[in-house]
């Protein structure tokens, strides 16, 4: 199933909003290599979704300081979802592609299911102090 960015998930920032569609675009990407059992396309596309996901976490505790939203526990769960990739990744790299098929369709599905929970659930609690700014705010730390 594509995961597809529509306005119901804009949690009322544009670099937020923009990080997430690039995200969900690159979910998309893994499957083309699972399903071709392209083994170093399929470490490529995650190494990717991996480093933009520390990029992303990295803005959001940002924002999250800047409009005072209290941000330990999404920093936790953003970790978690880290070290998960990781060793996602490891385990990919130590069966040098020899996948089994259930293996990487629970792979798949944890990481479409977390990126889409962390957008729609987690992410838009901070919905409503987001919409009291500019859509395209950025915090003062924000790198240029
Ligand atoms: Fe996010």
């Amino acid at each position: 199933m594509k995961l597809t960015w529509t306005r119901l998930m804009s949690v009322g920032n544009e670099s937020i909003d923009s990080e997430h569609k690039t995200l969900l675009k690159m979910v998309n990407d893994i499957e083309r290599p699972i399903r071709a059992k392209d083994a170093a396309a399929l470490l490529q596309a995650f190494k990717l979704f991996e480093d933009a996901f520390h990029i992303h976490s990295r803005n959001e505790a940002r924002i999250a300081r800047a409009i005072n939203y209290p941000f330990e526990e999404h920093k936790l769960e953003h970790l978690y979802f880290l070290n998960e990739l990781q060793s996602i990744r490891d385990e990919l790299v130590s069966n040098e592609g020899r996948w089994s098929e259930s293996a990487v369709e629970h792979y798949y599905c944890f990481l479409s299911e977390w990126t889409a929970t962390h957008i729609g659930e987690d992410d838009m609690r901070m919905k409503e102090i987001l919409e009291t700014l500019p859509y395209d705010f950025k915090p003062p730390d924000a790198p240029q």
